[in-house]
């Protein structure tokens, strides 16, 4: 199939990220079927689409016809049978649970055409083994949109063990015409179906980092917020913990406990804060208090002198070339790109690293890596030989 057949989209899920990618499709004319486990929850998912199209109106964006023509090409649906009996394509942005992605797999794949390309928006699972679930691994891909994805612009196409070169040239051409609020979807295409794919991965040491520095009491989250936010990040990275949900961080780091490393586990903290149902924005209080869903404030004066950025830089750097030692990715500037494009940064880690030298970046690695106790930052080798080129 072809990027120009592809017409009719399901959306397996409209919460936060199915609703959010059901816009940014129906805003390059596509039919959308919005389906989800209960009636309540299609309903919510349409009310946020119109609400937020809504805003578009009134900053004069799109016009009042343009909304009413999007949203006249979404249906509700609380069969998955019938929301899937016309598409040529699905993605699915159900919970973040593998046994749960795998059952709606089989049975999308029961019943859609079988011309349909069958898409999943796991953040860091499986793509081959949701292909193993249905009858067309090779219509089976991942799809890996940011959140909100009517704002950032990164969409990761990554191939399954066994999906074809049609289905990811389909993929990407279809994304790569696609546009969200901000301007044209940026697709990177992820060759290798490995934990957390290229984005997530390079921010799994990251997220590692600050949840030991928060457990050990090295560090406040709102001065370590106001220090990155100082350097011109839109938002912190405690805050993006907050703001993306602590259930699908902690989900993310069981996940690469599993696959990468134990030393992943969940922290004390993270696990008391999912026992108390303090999840970030989605409940109003998470490391933060998120007053009626508004961010929390900062209190930029609270900068952590003594915290340096660099640090998450180097240990991204080193993230980056297992990703080029693995053959996740071909080259350190795609790995920057969809840094740039999936987050809030101007500039990749290895472009900021790059003046460091990597002999430094080595260093700093190691020193990190002894300081927690943690050996999964100890630098690789392509990094130890300087071997890589930007
Ligand atoms: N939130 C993020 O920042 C983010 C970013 C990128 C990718 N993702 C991924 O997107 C997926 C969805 O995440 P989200 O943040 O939208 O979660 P969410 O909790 O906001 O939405 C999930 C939706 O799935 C529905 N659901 C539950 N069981 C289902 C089933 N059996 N079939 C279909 N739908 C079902 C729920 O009712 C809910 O509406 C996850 O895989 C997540 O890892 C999340």
């Amino acid at each position: 199939m072809k990027a120009e057949d592809i017409k009719t989209i399901a959306l397996i899920g409209a919460g936060d990220m199915g609703h959010g990618i059901a816009q940014v499709c129906a805003m390059a004319g596509m039919k959308i079927n919005l389906y989800d486990i209960k009636q309540e929850f299609v309903d919510k998912g349409m009310a946020k689409m119109k609400a937020s199209f809504e805003k578009q109106v009134a900053k004069q964006k799109i016009s009042a016809d343009d909304l009413s023509k999007m949203m006249g090409n979404v249906k509700g649906f609380t069969s998955l049978k019938d929301a899937v009996a016309d598409i040529d394509y699905a993605i699915e942005a159900a919970p973040e649970i593998l046994d749960l992605k795998i059952k709606i797999f089989k049975e999308m794949d029961e019943n859609a055409p079988k011309h349909a390309i069958l898409a999943s928006n796991t953040s860091n699972m499986s793509i081959t083994e949701m292909g193993k679930a249905t009858t067309r691994p090779d219509k089976v891909l991942g799809i890996h949109f940011f959140n909100p994805p009517v704002m950032m612009a990164l969409v990761e196409v990554i191939r399954g063990q066994k999906t074809s070169d049609e289905t990811m040239t389909a993929s990407y051409e279809l994304f790569a015409k696609m546009k969200n609020f901000r301007g044209p979807m940026v697709p990177v295409r992820v060759e290798r179906d490995s934990p957390g794919f290229i984005f997530n991965r390079i921010n799994a040491p990251v997220g590692l980092y600050l949840a030991q520095i928060y457990e050990q009491g090295l560090v406040n989250p709102e001065a370590v917020d106001a220090k990155i936010r100082s350097i011109g990040s839109p938002m912190g990275p405690y805050e993006t913990m907050d703001f993306s949900g602590l259930d699908v961080y902690m989900h993310g780091t069981e996940y690469f406990a599993k696959t990468l490393s134990p030393e992943f586990k969940p922290a004390n903290w993270l696990k008391k804060m999912n026992e108390g149902k303090t999840l970030g924005k989605k409940s109003g209080k998470g490391i933060f208090d998120w007053p009626e869903g508004n961010r929390p404030q900062i209190d930029m004066s609270k900068a952590d002198p003594n915290f340096d950025p660099m640090d998450i830089i180097c240990l991204q750097v080193n993230e980056g070339t297992k990703l080029l030692e693995e053959g996740v990715t071909g080259s350190a500037a795609e790995i920057d790109k969809a840094m740039v494009n999936g987050g809030g940064s101007p500039f990749g880690p290895f472009a900021l690293a790059k003046g460091m030298g990597w002999p430094k970046v080595t260093e700093r690695c190691e020193a990190i890596s002894k300081k927690l106790g943690v050996k999964w930052f100890l630098p690789t080798e392509t990094l130890k030989k300087g071997n890589v080129q930007i």
